[in-house]
């Protein structure tokens, strides 16, 4: 198969194959990084900026080692320490970025929609790392990926997401990935945390917690963005956790084996109870270490690498 896409904005509109063909070449990646030089010369010579105007810890750095990775030459820009703080426009800053003769962008930022803005200012391949509250396409296909090395297929797989829907990119790239993969999804979270549009899915929606487990096999949970709500949306976050938060009382009531996803950073007690995020039931740490393959897999295929194969050290 041919990838023959230029950007990464979102997983709406990507087919089951394509996603298949990412996951397989990503598999290939993760064998590289199992090696003890876990480094192929794929993309010498392609020169690659990571502008980050939102914090992040997991996706930065999961770029950031991928592009080390494959012996790209990157550099890296956060909002804080950029002339932005001088009033720069996104267009500037990308134009000028642009005059050093980039080959890719990876951008987070605060605007749903920037990623595509930027689409239509520089000539250069650009990925979304995160954008709003519209996308945040690498989540989901490591999410994916993840649930693929342990289930093989999402075939039917009942996956529910929990919590704030409403505001979450995650929970959007989730639902495209996902429903494309053939997995069942279902949204659970209070009806202040439910987008009005949320029928547009045909995903069952749920507003009771233990109903949404008793259904799923895997629970993808939400962080609750503090920083993103305005005030009301629920009472405390200690109501919160009580209502939604994923405890094990809760997941052995049950009485099933329950997969959890978190797409980080946790909120520890809040979303999720502690002891729950570092049990024999959470994929977390496994879903950061997919996100460096899955990473390689993007920066590669949209670079106009050919799909799953063999990387020798001594690739091209
Ligand atoms: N999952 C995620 O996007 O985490 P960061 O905000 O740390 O990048």
């Amino acid at each position: 198969m041919e990838f023959n896409r230029k950007h990464l904005l979102e997983l709406k509109g990507l087919t089951r194959e394509e996603i298949t063909f990412i996951l397989d070449t990503a598999e290939s990646f993760k064998e590289v990084l199992k090696r003890p030089i876990p480094k192929v010369p794929t993309l010498r010579g392609k020169t690659i900026v990571n502008l980050f105007f939102e914090p992040s810890t997991r996706t930065r750095i999961s770029f950031e080692l991928a592009q080390k990775r494959l012996s790209a030459d990157s550099v890296s820009f956060t909002a804080a320490t950029s002339s932005v703080l001088k009033g720069e426009t996104l267009r500037d800053t990308a134009r000028n970025i642009e005059a050093m003769n980039i080959d890719m962008v990876v951008i987070r930022h605060g605007a749903s929609g920037a990623p595509h803005f930027l689409t239509q200012c520089v000539k250069a391949s650009i990925i979304n790392a995160g954008d709003g509250q519209h996308e945040h396409p690498t989540q989901g296909l490591l999410d994916i990926m993840t649930l693929r090395e342990k289930f093989k297929t999402l075939e039917k797989l009942k996956v529910a997401i929990i919590g704030d829907v409403a505001h979450s990119r995650v929970a959007r790239s989730n639902i495209y990935g996902l429903q494309a993969m053939g997995a069942e999804v279902a949204l659970c979270g209070p009806p202040t945390m439910m987008p009005l549009d949320a029928e547009q899915w045909q995903a069952e929606i749920f507003y009771n917690l233990d109903d949404a487990l008793a259904w799923a096999d895997v629970v993808n949970v939400l962080r609750i963005q503090l920083e993103r709500q305005q005030k009301g949306l629920f009472p405390s976050t200690r109501e919160y956790h009580k209502l939604y938060g994923i405890t094990r009382a809760r997941v052995e009531k049950a009485k099933k084996e329950i997969t959890i996803l978190h797409p980080g950073p946790i909120n520890r007690g809040v979303e999720i109870e502690s002891e729950m995020a570092d049990s024999e039931f959470s994929l977390i740490l496994d879903q950061v270490t997919n996100g460096v393959a899955v990473r390689m897999a993007v920066l590669y295929l949209l670079s106009g690498g050919r799909g799953a194969e063999r990387f020798d050290e001594s690739t091209n």
